[in-house]
């Protein structure tokens, strides 16, 4: 039996209401925190070993150390629900049917760290998410349950105003670009204070863990992966019977998921592989069978990512399917790095020279254009751009050598 500590057992249709939401424990964890302390809270985080969801897995309570050990006569707490990598919906799910478990996440991220003010960070083409965080707002407002006030920010509709500084520059009405770390928001963050952005998936989680304790948190999963993980499946002609969102814990494996939540693949197709996030790598079918967790997934070059599952099957052009992966993260990179708007376009170079059989070679400048781009950027999109095309031309190493066609005669 799954544990459901996000979503409930039998999911209601639409947002969940204040009342509901209580009936169930909301804010419970809320108002022991404020009894006993930021220093109690921050405590029972660390022992749940959770960490962020927002695709980087970083401890949530080291993250939080930095904005709590600052002085300062303001500080912020950002729920990052900026989601706009292609296949990934938990966040927009989590905010419209239970937006009161991320409110209540982002107060006590506020009360761990001492803020001042909080702002629940959406994407504009958010409309359902935004309505129903609007009314939840209203609600525990009303309801004199925030220890600070938090405000709804709309940011605009890329990719890269996901990632974390982008937002805090888009809340402070700048272009949503990523800003140059060190520093970090903990030091120097929305408009110049310590600040804490947590993407909303890990601030629901965080209200699990308050009102539950950090152990009980940390005896679900595996032993580096704690809790439950949000999965989105896909539907379509590559895709499984019963798509959508999924809470499972980590250690689930592959199969459990897409044949047990998933109903398996649609008729008539066979999995060949998976890409578990598209800033992720590629795993091959014959690792359905693996626990999803960091530590199992490491090894085989890939991570759970932010859970937006791609899949690969016995139809699917896996040269297109790579071409089309590159075209998003050049046409999303932001243009303020110069090696990662020159590996972006190179690979987007590079696969369609394979599509129109201009021969061999590909591999090498892929990989080559990968390691000298590593760490260069301002954000991280220029090692996710990087992940899926690299596993791409390996794990279909025959479908590229297929369609790159023979060396081409030189000049003589
Ligand atoms: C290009 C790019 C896009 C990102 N988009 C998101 C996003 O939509 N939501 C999110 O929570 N984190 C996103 N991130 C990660 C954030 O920068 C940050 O790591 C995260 O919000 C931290 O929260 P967590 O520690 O709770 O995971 C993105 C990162 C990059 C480099
Ligand atoms: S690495 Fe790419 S996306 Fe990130 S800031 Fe630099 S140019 Fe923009």
């Amino acid at each position: 039996m799954s544990p459901h500590l996000l979503l409930p057992e039998r999911p209601s249709p639409g947002p969940e209401s204040l009342a509901t939401y209580r009936a169930r424990g909301g804010y419970t964890g809320l108002l022991q925190a404020q009894q006993k302390g930021a220093a109690w809270l921050r405590s029972e985080v660390a022992t749940s070993l959770l960490r962020g969801r927002g695709g980087a897995a970083f401890p949530t309570a080291r993250k939080w150390e930095l904005a709590a050990a600052a002085t300062a006569d303001q500080k912020f707490v950002v729920a990052n629900g900026g989601e706009h990598e292609p296949g990934s919906h938990k966040d927009r799910y989590l905010v419209e049917h239970h937006a009161h478990a991320v409110l209540e996440g982002l107060a006590l991220a506020g009360v761990a760290t001492g803020a001042t003010h909080g702002y629940l960070y959406l994407i504009e083409d958010m409309h359902g998410p935004r309505a129903a965080a609007e009314q939840a707002l209203r609600e525990a407002t009303a309801a004199g349950l925030l220890p600070f006030p938090i405000t709804i920010h709309l940011g605009p509709t890329t990719y890269v105003a996901g990632e974390e500084t982008a937002a805090l520059n888009a809340i402070e009405g700048k272009p949503a670009k990523p800003r140059k770390k060190p520093p970090f928001p903990g030091e120097v963050g929305l408009f110049g204070k310590p600040t804490t952005i947590n993407n909303t998936e890990t601030l629901a989680h965080v209200a699990w863990i308050a009102r539950h304790g950090g152990a009980a948190f940390a005896a679900i999963g595996t032993a580096e992966s704690k809790g439950t993980l949000l999965f989105t499946l896909p539907g379509g002609e590559h895709g499984v019977q019963r798509p959508g969102v999924y809470e499972r814990p980590f250690g689930t494996t592959w199969r459990q998921l897409l044949d047990g939540a998933g109903g398996g693949m649609v008729p008539g197709r066979t999995l060949r592989a998976l890409l578990p996030a598209m800033s992720s790598a590629f795993l091959s079918a014959q690792h359905l069978d693996v626990p999803i967790a960091y530590e199992t997934l490491r090894p085989l070059g890939t991570s759970p990512g932010c859970g937006g599952i791609r899949l690969v099957t016995d139809a699917t052009d896996t040269v297109a399917m790579a071409v089309e992966i590159a075209e998003f993260f050049m046409k999303e990179q932001c243009g303020q790095c110069p090696p990662c708007r020159m590996e972006t376009n190179q690979f987007v170079h590079i696969l369609k020279a394979v599509q129109q059989k201009k021969g061999p070679g590909y591999d090498d400048k892929i990989q080559k254009l990968a390691e000298f781009s590593r760490k260069k950027g301002f954000c991280s999109l220029i090692e996710m751009a990087a992940a899926p095309v690299v596993s791409a031309v390996k794990l279909f190493a025959d479908d590229f050598a297929k369609a790159a066609g023979p060396a081409q005669p030189t000049d003589a």
